[in-house]
């Protein structure tokens, strides 16, 4: 089993994915400091909490200090208002970067989503090399923190990992996910292999189980040494469901109605007497 070296800091860490990370890497770092804008609890003497908002960049620098590495998930996890996603998901994600490079730390793997790629159509194999088509403000604002850590891996060196996160649940749930799911027991497979990377400058991988029909490729995952285990066909009725029938591979995240519903309107500021 993989055993790092120090403390790892995670945002979001009151969240889905941080509770998984929380019990799956307890083996796996000597430390967790544990950050999120709710409150939460330690549960030992290995973990440390810190009630910040990623506005806070101050904050954040401090609650990095000395730390290894950060896993950065906070944010709004869903489309939303455009305004709010910038605010959470690129500010906040420049915060984290600064505060990193402020103090002094050495990797930060970013959650990113699949949804940066949402609109390529279903039957495209997608890479991460290929040019982003978000589907929605969300995919944009992912897209953002992904340029934001490039930027951050190239002009100071830190060393970077985005995972473009599939479906993460315990099991799939629509038919859709027998290609984005991903379990949590891979999903800490992946951060742990991006954690543990030896030689990281900066990458971009699909953290997503082994389906058999999943649209993303596998490859630049493999080669940092992440081996999913799982497969939505494993899971009934995953198997019995037709595959997705959506035209893009962001499902209904990709439709108009999704985004314009979750905008607030705008004030008009300007308006003439
Ligand atoms: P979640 O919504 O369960 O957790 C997000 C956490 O961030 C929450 O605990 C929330 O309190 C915290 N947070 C939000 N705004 C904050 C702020 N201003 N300051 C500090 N903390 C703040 O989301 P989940 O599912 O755990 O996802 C984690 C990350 O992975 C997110 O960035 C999400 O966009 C990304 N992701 C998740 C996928 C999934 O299947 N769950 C798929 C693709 C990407």
């Amino acid at each position: 089993m993989t055993r790092l070296d120090g403390e790892w800091l995670l945002t979001g860490a009151a969240g889905q994915i941080g509770g998984i990370l929380r019990t799956g890497l307890r083996s796996v770092v000597q430390g967790l400091r544990l950050l999120d804008i709710k409150p939460l609890t330690a549960d030992s003497s290995s973990e440390r909490v810190y009630r910040l908002d990623l506005q806070d960049l101050t904050g954040l620098t401090e609650a990095m200090a000395g730390v290894q590495g950060v896993i950065h998930l906070a944010g709004i996890a869903d489309e939303a208002d455009f305004r709010d996603l910038t605010e959470v998901n690129i500010v906040g994600t420049y915060h984290v970067f600064e505060a990193a490079r402020r103090a002094n730390v050495g990797r930060v793997i970013f959650a990113s989503s699949n949804h940066v790629t949402g609109f390529y159509p279903t039957g495209v194999p997608v890479g991460p090399d290929m040019a982003v088509r978000p589907d929605g403000f969300y995919g944009v604002s992912k897209a953002a923190g992904e340029a934001v850590a490039r930027l951050y891996a190239d002009k100071f060196g830190l060393e970077v990992a985005c995972l473009r996160i599939g479906s993460c649940l315990p099991r799939p749930t629509e038919p859709r996910h027998r290609h984005t799911w991903l379990s949590p027991r891979d999903a800490t497979a992946a951060f742990v292999a991006a954690m543990a990377a030896p030689d990281l400058r900066y990458t971009t991988f699909y953290a997503v189980s082994a389906n058999e029909l999943g649209w993303w490729d596998h490859e630049p995952g493999r080669a940092l040494g992440y081996h999913p285990s799982e497969s939505a066909e494993c899971h009934p009725p995953g198997s019995t469901w037709e595959p997705a029938t959506d035209s893009v591979q962001g499902g209904v995240l990709a439709t108009p109605a999704y985004t314009l519903d979750r905008q607030r309107p705008i004030r008009a500021k300007f308006t003439r007497s």
